[in-house]
């Protein structure tokens, strides 16, 4: 036996699971999508940008995975069943749901700049878009021997950014989404859990200057966030993200269920 055989971590596998993961083109996404396949699951790249979906999964079967990219808007049910329909047809159902996608709300502060349809947008995207995707794998959950759902939300759904109320909102709502689908799936062995990333220098905050909640750049901001805001002083990475929920992907997590991770240097302790 090798000292390696003595970790279970060391042995941990996805080999044979397939795994959805939704934004998956680009950012923490793309990286959670890399981290899955590394494990050994097929994965299915679900992302409103085809051709992002389509390059990712050209990256990752080169890389000797196998992945496909699907166009497939979150906040439109018909594009999500079709999606989840083709794993079932094509890959025999779904073990892993990771609801990735996600965007930055319109500026709050007072929250009365925030138009009905910045709400409706962001809540469609951020909250209903998982709802859909989990309404639509539920029963090949349940046909799993390990089912999983992974929650992309943010710390703004633990602490609360006056400066985006929406998101805030929408953030914490999936939270909630989650521990409500945790206890329901849970004879079933089904896992929900909600993972908050903190500071992460992705496309998104280049969105976030485009819509105007500052009139800084994107890296003045983030820089100055990090340093107000976050107890270990450094940003963290799309790696960071996607090791979490890898880990909350195998068997090793099969018992952990409803729970809240940030992945945030301590900002919300
Ligand atoms: N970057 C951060 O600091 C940070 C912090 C906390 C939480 N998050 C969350 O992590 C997730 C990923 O964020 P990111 O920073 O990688 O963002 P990003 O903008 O870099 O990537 C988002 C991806 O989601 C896709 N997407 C957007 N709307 C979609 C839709 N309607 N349907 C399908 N795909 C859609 C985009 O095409 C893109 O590929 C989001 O849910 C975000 O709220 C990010």
């Amino acid at each position: 036996m090798t000292i390696a055989a003595l970790s279970r971590l060391s042995q941990a596998t996805l080999q044979g699971r397939v795994a959805v993961v939704t934004g998956a083109a680009m950012g923490i996404g793309s990286a959670i999508a890399r981290e899955l396949a590394g494990l050994g699951a097929r994965v299915l790249i679900a992302d409103r940008s085809q051709s992002g979906a389509e390059q990712m999964a050209n990256t990752l079967s080169e890389a000797g995975a196998q992945a496909r990219g699907v166009a497939c808007d979150v906040s439109d049910a018909v594009q999500v069943e079709a999606a989840a329909q083709w794993a079932c047809q094509n890959w025999g159902g779904i073990d892993i749901l990771v609801n990735c996608a996600g965007v930055a709300s319109a500026p709050g502060q007072p929250y009365t700049r925030c138009t009905a349809d910045d709400w409706r947008r962001t809540l469609d995207i951020n909250l209903m878009g998982a709802v859909h995707w989990c309404a639509a794998v539920r029963e090949p959950l349940l046909a799993s021997k390990a089912g999983r759902i992974i929650n992309i939300s943010s710390i703004t759904g633990v602490i609360s950014a006056p400066y985006m109320p929406a998101y805030t909102v929408s953030k914490a709502a999936l939270i909630s989404l989650s521990k409500v689908l945790a206890r329901d799936l849970a004879t079933a062995m089904v896992t929900v859990n909600a993972v908050c990333p903190g500071y992460i220098r992705t496309p998104m905050w280049g969105d976030l200057v485009q819509r105007g909640s500052t009139t800084e750049g994107a890296g003045d901001v983030f820089d100055q966030r990090v340093r107000l805001h976050v107890p270990m002083q450094q940003p963290q990475s799309v790696e960071d993200v996607a090791a979490c929920a890898g880990f909350l992907a195998t068997d090793l997590a099969c018992h952990i269920t409803g729970q809240v991770i940030g992945v945030d240097g301590g900002v919300t302790i």
